[in-house]
């Protein structure tokens, strides 16, 4: 189990344990780790939440008490496990990162759970692929603190109540529908984070390439977060990738130019739609002449994981209007013929 988890200290810089196989790829990069703002003051975007989580911070402060558990919700790459190594830090506390899939037992969970300290933060990524048997080790957890074993069986089971720190735990889920009402109901404060507008990322590009040392124009930043889906994680990663086409194809100050090529490397359009997003908008075009059509069969067509569809793939594009989502099915859009360039045959 040592090697499903990650302590950060609340500085974050001492790193105890192995990081989880099952978070993000950036979120294990060190890189990515070190673009983290690690203050609310750093952090861009997301107002509502942020003021929110300052003000249970303050408050929780003031009263020299733990933070209520905190539910965050939201499409992958927006900022989940940033903004709980944020409030890791705020409160001076340590991080314990894992997530739902790696908790395979109680056992596992109730492990981790003894080692947290007073006030120290268990941060569960994609909580709603907990298991139930572990599920039900976390309620008491959240309400009493304190975790119930049985030993032994039938007439013989005798059952020991462990007391635990007051901890807090910060949930993270892209899909809270999945969420059991009675976990749901344990959390204080439930938080969605949105997309960001390209203003936003604007801003968040310009900060992280110059954490990087990268020259990038007004012009460049802008492109670059226009192609972004909204999504910081996407914004840092592209710039990387631009990054280096500056450097070896340009004077190393990333352009417009330099942005458009590269990216187009990277099969990455001007609206910011990859390989994947287009492959989806077109077997709804072409394949289902449009839609309806129900997500089991366009993950079939595709030959895709139905849950990669749902939690990567159309949250961007429900958002940005190119599909819609009826009780009958997904159906593409105008927008979204308009973008590929593909008729809808006549019905
Ligand atoms: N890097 C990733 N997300 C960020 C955010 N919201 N603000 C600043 N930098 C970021």
């Amino acid at each position: 189990m040592d090697s499903d988890i990650i302590t950060f200290s609340s500085d974050n810089s001492d790193k105890k344990g192995v990081v989880s196989e099952h978070l993000a790829q950036e979120d294990r990069s060190p890189d990515i780790v070190s673009l983290r703002p690690t203050r609310f003051d750093d952090y861009i975007g997301q107002k509502d939440a942020v003021d929110t989580l300052k003000i249970a911070i303050q408050a929780a402060k003031l009263r020299n008490e733990p933070l209520d558990h905190i539910l965050l919700h939201g499409p992958p790459g927006l900022g989940k496990t940033t903004v709980s190594h944020i409030i890791a830090n705020e409160m001076g506390r340590e991080l314990t990162v894992t997530s739902g899939p790696t908790l395979e037992k109680g056992g596992d969970l109730v492990g981790i759970l003894t080692h947290l300290g007073e006030g120290d933060i268990l941060f569960v990524d994609e909580i709603h692929r907990i298991p139930k048997v572990v599920e039900e080790f976390l309620y008491p957890a959240m309400e009493d603190f304190a975790v119930d074993f049985v030993f032994d069986k039938g007439i013989h089971a005798r059952s020991h109540r462990f007391r635990l720190k007051q901890f807090v735990l910060i949930g993270a889920t892209t899909r809270v529908g999945l969420l059991s009402a009675p976990l749901r109901d344990r959390f204080g404060i439930f938080r969605t984070l949105d997309f960001y507008s390209d203003e936003q990322l604007m801003v968040i590009i310009k900060r992280s390439a110059a954490i990087l040392s990268t020259r990038i124009s007004d012009e460049g930043a802008m492109a670059l977060a226009r192609r972004s889906r909204g999504t910081p994680r996407v914004a840092n990663r592209l710039l990387k990738r631009v990054r280096d086409y500056a450097q070896v194809k340009y004077d190393g100050q990333v352009s417009i130019s330099c942005v458009e090529e590269a990216l187009v490397l990277e099969g990455i359009d001007n609206l910011g739609l990859t390989r994947l997003d287009r492959s989806y908008l077109k077997t709804i075009i072409s394949f289902y002449n449009g839609g309806p059509v129900g997500i089991e069969a366009i993950a079939a067509t595709l030959q895709e994981e139905t849950d990669t569809l749902v939690d990567v793939v159309e949250p961007y594009l429900l958002k940005i209007g190119l599909v819609l989502r009826t009780s009958s099915g997904r159906r593409a859009s105008e927008a979204a013929c308009r973008h590929l360039k593909l008729d809808l045959k006549s019905k």
